[in-house]
């Protein structure tokens, strides 16, 4: 099946079986690596990407449900010029990742969380937590994972723009 998907603004025309998952879209047809396969039963989040702005994992739907889809990953988020994302500077600030497995994942989760915040609101450590649930990681224990999402807030509170 014939399929347009825009993934970091680049966009791809192919065809694709009617079977392959978006993740395997990204990974084989658009060779972004960054987003990763960390389960077959859809609960770690390793897969996590943003389309049309929501966090979705990007293994529980097809590449054909995402055509005309606009899509960002990991990849999505350097902007070319050496300036870091408020949020990839946080998790490596904080120390928010010992492996890394989980980490594109976990930052597309917290890009997508941090977005949905009302402007002035900041969210508590519980409510980071919540907003994280979907996303597993199996080496840091979460804690400076949760301060990366609160330094993430505090840079974009300062005035650091954020991609959604
Ligand atoms: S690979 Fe584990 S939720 Fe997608
Ligand atoms: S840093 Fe290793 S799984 Fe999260």
């Amino acid at each position: 099946m014939k399929v347009s998907i825009v993934i970091n603004q680049q966009r791809y025309d192919t065809e694709v079986a009617s079977n392959m998952l978006l993740v395997d879209f990204i990974r084989d047809v658009a060779k972004l690596k960054a987003t990763n396969v960390g389960c077959d039963t859809t609960t770690c989040g390793a897969c996590t990407i943003l389309l049309n702005g929501e966090s979705v994992k990007s293994c529980t739907i097809l590449a054909v449900q995402a055509d005309g889809a606009d899509i960002v990953t990991l990849e999505g988020l350097y902007t070319g010029d050496g300036t870091l994302h408020p949020v990839v500077q946080a998790f490596g600030r904080s120390h928010g990742l010992q492996c890394g497995f989980c980490t594109s994942g976990m930052v597309m989760a917290a890009v997508s969380l941090l977005s949905s915040v009302a402007d002035g609101q900041v969210l508590t450590e519980d409510e980071i937590r919540n907003g994280l649930e979907g996303n597993l990681c199996r080496c840091t224990g979460y804690q400076n994972i949760v301060n990366a999402v609160k330094l993430a807030q505090d840079l974009l509170i300062a005035g650091d723009n954020i991609i959604s």
